[in-house]
C-alpha cells in the first residue's frame, strides 16, 4: 500500500465515524441530500425495486455476512430473515447506531469492529452482502477484494452488492463526483469538515468480469437512476 493510499482509507474510516449521525440524512434525502420531491420519489421507488431483488435471495435461514453494514439500512432488512448474521465496520459509531436500530433484534448479530482491508473471517458464510462498500475500495484493490470475498463463501453461497450509480443528485448538493479518470472526492459534513475518500464507479460488464476472476459468477443490474447491484453465486 502507498503511504497516499494508506491515508486515504485512514481519512475515510475517519469521514464515516464522525459521519455516523449524519448518515441517515443521505438515505432519506434530506437537508443537503434533498433534491427536490421529483428525485426523492425517484429515490425511494428505485430502492424499493433494491429491496425486492433482495428479498428474493435465498437468505432464509442462511448464516450472512454483512461487510460495512453502516447504521443498519440493509442489516435491518438482512438480520429478520437470516439464521444469523456476522456485520463488520470500522467504525464503532455506525455500529451502536446499528444496533439502536435493530433493538433486540440485535441478538442475532454478532458485530465485529475491523477494518476490512485486513479482516479475515475464520469461517465461511452462505452469503456475502456489501452495500456502498465496493465504491469506497481503491481501483487497485478491487480484484484483492473480490477474491477475498469468495473465499468467504462456501461453494455456491450467494453474493448481492449495491452501490450508487454515477448520478449527480445522489450526493450531496455541495459534493461534486470525481470525473472519470479520478478515484477520490472530496466529502463534507454539515459542520464543513472535509475529508478525502475513494469513490469509484465500475461499468457493469467489467465488473461482471473481475467477479467471474474472483470465481464469482455475478450479474450488475441498475435502476433507472440512482443504483446499480449484482446478484450472484460463488463457483
Ligand atoms: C457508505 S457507508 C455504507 C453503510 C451501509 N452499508 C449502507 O448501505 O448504508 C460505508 C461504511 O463503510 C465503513 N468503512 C469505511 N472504511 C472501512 C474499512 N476500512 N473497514 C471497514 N469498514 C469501513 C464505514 O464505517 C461505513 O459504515
Amino acid at each position: 500500500m502507498t503511504d497516499d493510499e494508506a491515508s486515504v482509507l485512514e481519512g475515510q474510516i475517519l469521514y464515516y465515524r464522525a459521519r455516523a449521525n449524519e448518515y441517515d440524512d443521505w438515505f432519506l434525502r434530506l437537508g443537503r441530500y434533498d433534491r427536490g420531491e421529483d428525485a426523492t420519489q425517484r429515490w425511494f421507488a428505485q430502492i424499493e425495486e433494491v429491496r425486492d431483488v433482495l428479498s428474493s435471495l435465498p437468505l432464509d435461514d442462511k448464516n450472512v455476512l454483512e461487510l460495512a453494514p453502516g447504521t443498519g439500512i440493509w442489516t435491518e432488512a438482512l438480520c429478520d430473515r437470516v439464521a444469523h448474521l456476522t456485520a463488520v465496520d470500522a467504525s464503532s459509531e455506525m455500529i451502536a447506531l446499528n444496533r439502536e436500530r435493530l433493538g433486540a433484534r440485535a441478538g442475532k448479530v454478532t458485530f465485529v469492529e475491523a477494518d476490512l482491508f485486513e479482516w479475515l473471517p475464520t469461517e465461511e458464510f452462505d452469503a456475502v452482502v456489501f452495500c456502498f462498500w465496493l465504491s469506497h475500495i481503491p481501483t487497485r484493490r478491487i480484484d484483492e477484494f473480490l477474491s477475498r470475498v469468495a473465499t468467504m463463501l462456501t461453494l455456491g453461497g450467494a453474493v448481492f452488492f449495491l452501490d450508487a450509480r454515477r448520478e449527480p443528485t445522489s450526493t450531496a448538493s455541495d459534493h461534486v463526483l470525481p470525473f472519470d479518470d479520478q478515484e477520490i472526492m472530496t466529502r463534507r459534513l454539515d459542520d464543513g469538515r472535509e475529508f478525502s475518500i475513494y469513490k469509484n464507479f465500475w461499468d457493469g460488464p467489467v465488473l461482471e468480469e473481475k467477479c467471474r476472476h474472483a470465481g464469482l459468477e455475478v450479474s450488475v443490474h441498475e435502476t433507472k437512476d440512482y443504483f446499480q447491484f449484482g446478484v450472484g453465486t460463488r463457483v
